[in-house]
């Protein structure tokens, strides 16, 4: 896309920036960051502390089995890398990739039986088994064990108002995370009593982290893995039937190419909305003071399309831009920094193989755009009720 072309100026690709500018919001005493520069140096810094998704409430009554998201300075860099070999290029490559490939020729070969599914509960049977290989829950039927995170997962929601609570919403709490715990944690620990497999699960289980532990962080990687993924492939898959051009050069491309449409597909509506940090003291930070003390939320969409960095057009999807602007591709859709998101390969590769192959279907299209929703708890968008349809299969052929 060229930077000249007038019509690109005017070009916005966003999806959700409507739902975004609506909804989102942060608490009365963040100061709002929405320059690239600012923000990806407190990202940066080592004199910040996390302050997001209620860490100033986290007990660390054993901070070695404390969840690696709450964690901060050496702590937080020994957990990273112990964590690190399952995420590495070649764990992906020798063992990721191929539940990838498994799950999505399993999905995709439901939808060519019946020739119509939901987009969503496709992407989100997708995250939970890949997510699930990773962290270590391979002990359970998969197909029920997404529901059951979803269920745990949404008995967590406040809902819209952000009130709901009170007993009956305590109770139907314990109850789903009870069953996910039973029927999905507790036998894949198990397995893993003096196996190591390799997964997040072993080595907390080899580490003697407690009961209530091992639960919180299998919720983490269930919130920080799962739904995220979900919706961006929904995204992506949004997208890619709407623009055919973009479609077809993502066709065409080899997979340097199609992880460059991914990034800059989630550059423009970033599936984290802000994240938050809180400094330990005055940082200099793209130029301005950061202070000591004061609560930063990090406004990933604002950040991700901030002019002085992206260049002309930034509301365009133009895959060629990150390079263009000698900027890694990601931008700050998976944070920076000490605590950036460990599991952005996994994301993305997960997305374009599935993508690619749906894609390739006969006769594939997209029936209906997705409903865009808010979910208040994480502030991010969700996007519901799109179905995709294809040819169906005849048997033998
Ligand atoms: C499109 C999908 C995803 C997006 C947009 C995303 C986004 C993010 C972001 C923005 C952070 C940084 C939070 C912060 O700095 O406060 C993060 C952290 C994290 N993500 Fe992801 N993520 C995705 C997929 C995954 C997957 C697939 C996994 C694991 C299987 C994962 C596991 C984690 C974990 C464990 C952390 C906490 C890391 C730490 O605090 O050191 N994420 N993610």
């Amino acid at each position: 896309m060229s930077e000249a072309d007038p019509v690109q100026s005017v070009r916005d690709d966003r999806k959700t920036a409507a739902i975004a500018a609506q909804r989102a919001r942060v608490s009365d005493d963040a100061d709002i960051v929405p320059r690239f520069s600012f923000a990806r140096d407190i990202l940066r810094s080592p004199h910040v502390l996390q302050a997001g998704a209620g860490a100033d409430q986290v007990k660390v009554d054993n901070p070695d089995h404390t969840s690696v998201f709450f964690l901060d300075g050496e702590l937080h860099h020994r957990r990273r890398t112990q964590l690190a070999r399952y995420f590495t290029p070649k764990a992906i490559r020798d063992r990721h990739m191929l539940v990838m490939e498994r799950s999505t020729a399993e999905l995709l070969g439901e939808l060519r039986a019946s020739g119509r599914e939901r987009l969503d509960l496709l992407s989100f049977r997708l995250a939970c088994d890949v997510a699930a290989e990773v962290v270590g829950l391979t002990d359970s039927n998969p197909r029920h064990l997404a529901t059951r995170i979803l269920n745990t997962f949404n008995s967590l929601d406040p809902g819209d108002d952000g009130k709901r609570g009170g007993l009956k919403n305590a109770l139907r709490s314990m109850y789903h995370t009870g069953r996910f715990w039973w029927q999905d944690i507790k036998p894949a620990m198990r397995a893993r009593r003096g196996q190591d497999k390799e997964d997040v699960l072993s080595y907390m289980v080899a580490e003697g982290y407690s009961n209530k532990a091992i639960l919180i962080e299998c919720m983490t990687y269930a919130t920080a893995g799962m739904m995220t993924t979900r919706e961006f492939i929904v995204m992506v898959a949004w997208q890619l039937f709407e623009k055919a051009e973009l479609r077809a050069q993502f066709l065409a491309g080899d997979e340097t190419e199609q992880l460059a449409i991914l990034d800059e597909i989630l550059r423009l509506d970033p599936v984290a909305t802000f994240v938050y940090r809180r400094p330990t003291e005055d940082v200099v930070c793209g130029g301005d003071m950061a202070k000591a003390d004061q609560l930063y939320a990090l406004d990933i969409r604002q950040a991700n399309t901030d002019e002085t960095v992206t260049g002309a057009c930034p509301f365009s999807i133009d895959p060629e831009r990150a390079k263009r602007q000698k900027i890694a591709g990601s931008w700050l859709s998976f944070g920076d920094g000490a605590h950036r998101c460990p599991g952005s390969q996994v994301a993305l590769h997960e997305t374009r193989i599935f993508i690619d192959a749906l894609l390739r279907l006969p006769g594939v299209r997209l029936a209906n755009v997705p409903e865009v929703t808010w979910n208040e708890r994480i502030m991010g968008y969700e996007l519901h009720g799109a179905f995709v349809e294809c040819d169906v299969e005849r048997n033998g052929g």
